[in-house]
């Protein structure tokens, strides 16, 4: 489906966004607190993955995209990598049942190329076992990089029309990764650090950034709500003026 560009027209704006994305921030400073290893507070992330997904569901939010490993988090020691990986595996094996009976569809994004041959194939069923769902959408964003979509999206799309020398936003758009979901209304960023951290560049043109103190692992529903007030306090202009916005609401 041909999502709308924020750059190129308004986009219609709901009470509650339609689309969250987050940055998961604070797993190891979480541990470190309480003298734990730092692979404890991802593990505890996982049950805050659990409780958000649903949280987010039960909110009539549409799209919920996780960052859960960067282009860049390559560089961590070499055994918080591989912990990390097994806990991706793990979460494949015991949480897509629960996924699907509660209808959430998963998509996994990022360069899977340079995962595990049994972990691409453990993402690939568990997209496939869930692609029917409707009631939230689930993306986890693995080995992923804005400007990894960016390149990759403008490599397929100059493949496809070798002899064009004249590109539109709108034509780059369906080969980006995420093609098939609105563009994020709402960022969301846990841990205290106020960055986009090469996550979704793209996509995050017109959305409302939320940065928050709270350790991930300690980020629930509440915490969910606080962002959300706070989103819906935001005047979306998307470049009019607040006059222009204030009459179209009045004209709606
Ligand atoms: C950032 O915290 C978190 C990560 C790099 C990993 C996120 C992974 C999970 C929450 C678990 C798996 C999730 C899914 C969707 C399967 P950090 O380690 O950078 O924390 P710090 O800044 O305190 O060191």
């Amino acid at each position: 489906m041909k999502h709308q560009s924020s750059t190129l027209a308004v986009p219609e704006i709901s009470a509650v966004p339609r689309h969250v994305a987050i940055i998961m921030d604070g797993n190891g400073r979480w541990a470190t607190k309480r003298f734990l290893p730092r692979v404890a507070g991802h593990a505890k992330g996982v049950d805050a993955v659990r409780s958000i997904v649903e949280a987010c569901a039960v909110r009539g939010i549409e799209f919920l995209t996780l960052f859960a490993f960067s282009s860049e988090n390559w560089r961590r020691p070499a055994d918080e990598v591989s912990v990390l990986m097994r806990l991706f595996m793990t979460v494949l094996e015991r949480e897509v049942d629960r996924m699907d009976a509660n209808g959430i569809r998963l998509k996994i994004v990022g360069d899977m190329s340079r995962f595990d041959a049994k972990l691409q194939e453990m993402a690939l069923k568990a997209e496939q076992r869930t692609a029917a769902n409707t009631r939230l959408t689930l993306t986890v964003c693995a080995n992923y990089g804005g400007r990894w979509d960016i390149m990759q999206a403008v490599g397929k799309m100059v493949r496809e029309q070798p002899d064009a020398t004249d590109f539109s936003e709108d034509q780059l758009q369906p080969y980006l990764s995420m093609a098939y979901a609105p563009e994020p209304d709402l960022f969301i960023r846990t841990g205290g650090e106020q960055r986009i951290s090469n996550f979704l560049l793209w996509q995050l043109a017109y959305s409302e950034l939320y940065f928050t103190e709270t350790f991930w692992p300690d980020f629930d529903a509440a915490a969910l709500d606080l962002a959300i007030e706070s989103y819906r306090q935001r005047e979306r202009r998307f470049g009019r003026t607040s006059a222009q916005v204030l009459n179209q609401k009045k004209a709606s």
